[in-house]
């Protein structure tokens, strides 16, 4: 997806964590027409990396993000280092007065830190986004505009046949997109974690999950299969009264097979009834494109993740964690039910 929208003139952002996604956060606020005043990472390669890429000079590059919030004083932060820097980053943003936040998912390693990071920004008035940029993307927005028509009807439930694309690392964001096209919010969550770890590319000291996950919500309910045994794809079949959405989200190929009208109103026992089909290119999986129209959504006042988006798909996550451990009951979603203080290594 592209956006033709820019940033009111004049706008200084700054960006902590230039790893692969870091980079791309600098190509989304540069392609909206934002300055970049300001670079930090731990690591001096990614800083070095970052200045020659994007051109900037080194006073603008900082081993210690809460020193540059000091220093250049921008209007938006992106926060792009892995999980357990997230809370601290954002709220010392917050506390430095810093207007726009985008901070990477998973929002956080508890919930505590999530609850932590949007009081912070409350209290100082900033504007606080989670990078779950499912709402801008084709994919998502052709099949929410599918669901509930004439044509398909309303949605029984979303099933994601994937690949070992981890619980926090990936499928964080299903459950974000599952919120977005069914309009409902996930109210708990079974799962059967596989016994492997996921080896996280970020580093040794992170841990993820592969698995199954049955989330459900007051209609319809969500499958992820995510196996360490399943090595390429990401399907997506939506499943409605009348037919059914199925999507190669990598590929960016959408099939939509659904009853003749003349057949519609027959019971859904009857699911043979003749189809018609259709199959349409759609824009594959991108994130610069998204990302970009999430800030412009976000500095034009529109619908954007917020901290409430991050905490929902945070508390999947962790409720995740908490079925598998009592061998797949379901677990409610809460602050109430869920273990609030409770760290996870998620990167
Ligand atoms: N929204 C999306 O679609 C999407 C896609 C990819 C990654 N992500 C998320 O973005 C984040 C970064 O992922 P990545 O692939 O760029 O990882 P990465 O390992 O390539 O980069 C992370 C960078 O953060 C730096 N860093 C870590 N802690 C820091 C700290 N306290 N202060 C300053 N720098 C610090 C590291 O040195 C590294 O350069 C992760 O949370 C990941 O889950 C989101």
């Amino acid at each position: 997806m592209t956006t033709n929208s820019s940033a009111p003139a004049g706008l200084r952002a700054a960006v902590i964590g230039l790893g692969r996604m870091g980079m791309r956060h600098i190509e989304a606020i540069t392609g909206i027409g934002m300055t970049v005043c300001g670079v930090s990472d731990i690591a001096e390669q990614a800083r070095a990396t970052a200045c020659e890429t994007w051109k900037l000079d080194s006073s603008a590059s900082f081993a210690d993000g809460v020193e540059m919030l000091r220093s250049v004083r921008p209007d938006a932060l992106v926060v792009a280092t892995t999980a357990p820097s997230h809370a601290p980053l954002v709220v010392a943003a917050a506390e430095a007065g810093v207007r726009f936040i985008l901070c990477e998912k998973p929002m956080a390693t508890s919930l505590a830190e999530a609850r932590e990071m949007m009081n912070a920004c409350n209290r100082s008035g900033t504007v606080l986004a989670i990078n779950h940029q499912m709402r801008f993307m084709e994919q998502y927005t052709r099949v929410k505009a599918l669901i509930g028509s004439e044509q398909l009807g309303p949605l029984a439930s979303v099933v994601v046949a994937a690949s070992n694309f981890g619980l926090a690392m990936n499928a964080s964001h299903y459950f974000e997109m599952f919120r977005y096209v069914s309009g409902v919010s996930v109210q708990s969550v079974s799962a059967w974690f596989e016994d492997a770890k996921l080896a996280n590319p970020r580093g040794a000291q992170f841990e993820d999950r592969s698995g199954r996950i049955l989330a459900h919500s007051e209609g319809p309910s969500l499958y992820l299969d995510f196996s360490v045994n399943a090595g390429n794809g990401i399907n997506v079949v939506y499943i409605c009264r009348y037919g059914q959405i199925v999507v190669d989200e990598l590929n960016g190929t959408m099939r939509v097979v659904a009853r003749k009208s003349e057949f519609r109103d027959l019971p859904t026992t009857r699911y043979g009834m003749p189809s018609d089909i259709r199959a349409e290119n759609i824009a594959p999986a991108d994130v610069v494109g998204p990302t970009k129209a999430l800030w412009a959504a976000l500095l034009a006042g529109q619908s954007y993740p917020d901290g409430e988006a991050g905490l929902h798909a945070l508390a999947c996550c962790i409720a995740a964690h908490v079925s598998h451990e009592k061998s797949g009951s379901a677990a409610a979603i809460g602050e109430q039910s869920l273990p609030v203080a409770r760290r996870f290594q998620w990167a």
